[in-house]
């Protein structure tokens, strides 16, 4: 297959991922994902990143059909995360003379899983690389989301080679660079991968944007997802905004329900917030909708309403498994609310309210708790709980 070339002399030699249901063996890949590589043909052939060791076939031929009788000179290793990372070892059999090109931790990691000790180039935060026509710059952006991450600049080209970062879930079908794709449903994928890979990072991807905010950036080139030039902004403002756990105005309602009876509460919850003005609106029964797909509703909306049954004088399974991955992420900033239900002892709402503590996040109103069926009472305080929440996301 040709490779394309997507700037002056760099050409794209990632693959699709079509087949693999869940990434990182957790998360739901409905549009697939692509695997980014890049080749820069300059007077020292130099790759940046592989593929997953399951490609390494079709990589190492495209590889191949590209450089022909010259050698491969340098493979700069951004990030070593076996999507990226695993095709080195058989990537390294092809190309025995070729450096690896890391830092420290780079090299810890390169041992590790593949055994690599030898033909190793090492650089540190801000050193360059010349390849020829142009020279290479590294910037180190650990915690985004690995510790050994950096970041390469050409500063010829003006192409930032940015890791995971400005990634997202989808293949690309078709076309590589942003304004040749279909760019809608990517969005929303973006804001999914972020909060499911990225999540916890929120501020090492902050200062990794600082530290790349004066380069004059032509085109990000990410390891996963669209190659961005015409729309490098809006990536970079949905990466900027989430990492500052910033929610937009909306609320996402979670809820565990054995036989309805909580679900009834957050349906009142729900008429409630929209008679108030509120439209954004994500509805999530824990037990259907994935926690790739909730986590990312959580980081989207600023309000944030649980409700769960109590379960063996516990949260309810699934609502605490969610939540933990939520605390994980250090989510901040969330408006809370609320409510449960029990048949004999409740325990659902304490646990979610000390939760809301250890979270440091403002309870809205209070806390409704349901013992068995719904109650005209207990209705009437579900939309008390909606009215008190969309008066504080219109407020806010
Ligand atoms: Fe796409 Fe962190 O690897």
């Amino acid at each position: 297959m040709k490779a394309k070339e997507i700037a002056n002399k760099i050409y794209y030699v990632g693959v699709n991922d079509r087949s693999k249901s869940l990434f990182e063996n957790l998360w739901p890949l409905p549009h697939g994902v692509s695997y980014n590589s890049y080749l820069i043909m300059d007077e020292k052939a130099t790759l940046v990143d592989t593929v997953d060791a399951s490609f390494s076939d079709i990589y190492l031929q495209r590889l191949s059909d590209i450089l022909g009788d010259r050698p491969l000179e340098y493979l700069i290793v951004n990030h070593m995360e076996p999507d990226h990372s695993g095709s080195i070892r058989q990537l390294r059999r092809q190309y025995p003379g070729m450096k690896i090109v890391g830092n420290g931790k780079t090299f810890g990691m390169l041992d590790g899983f593949y055994g690599i000790k030898d033909g190793l180039h090492e650089v540190k935060d801000g050193d360059s690389l010349p390849i020829g026509s142009r020279s290479l710059f590294f910037h180190t952006a650990p915690m985004v989301h690995w510790p050994e991450v950096m970041f390469t600049y050409d500063a010829v080209s003006k192409v930032l080679f940015s890791a995971d970062a400005f990634g997202t879930y989808g293949t690309l079908d078709g076309g590589i660079i942003d304004d040749e794709l279909l760019l809608d449903g990517f969005w929303d994928e973006m804001e999914r991968y972020y909060s499911n890979i990225v999540g916890k990072y929120g501020s090492p991807v902050q200062k990794a944007i600082n530290k790349v905010s004066s380069l004059d950036i032509q085109m990000i080139c990410s390891t996963h997802g669209p190659v961005w030039k015409r729309y490098i902004n809006d990536a970079v403002s949905v990466y900027e905004r989430m990492s500052r756990y910033e929610g937009k105005s909306g609320a996402t309602i979670v809820y565990g329900s054995m036989y309805g009876h909580t679900e009834q509460m957050a349906e009142a919850v729900a008429t409630s917030l929209v008679e108030h003005g509120i439209k954004n609106i994500a509805m999530h029964n824990a037990s259907r909708s994935h926690s790739s797909y909730i986590l990312r509703d959580v980081f989207k909306y600023r309000g944030l309403i649980v409700g769960s049954p109590t379960y063996s004088n516990q949260l309810f399974p699934e609502i605490e498994s969610l939540l933990m991955k939520v605390e994980t992420r250090d989510v901040k900033n969330r408006l809370f609310g609320i409510f449960g239900t029990f048949t004999w002892a409740g325990a659902a709402v304490k646990k979610l309210e000390e939760y809301a503590l250890r979270m440091k996040w403002e309870t809205v109103g209070s806390a409704v708790e349901q013992k068995q069926g719904m109650t005209a009472d207990t209705y009437n305080r579900c939309l008390e709980l909606g009215k008190l929440m969309a008066q504080k996301l219109n407020d806010n």
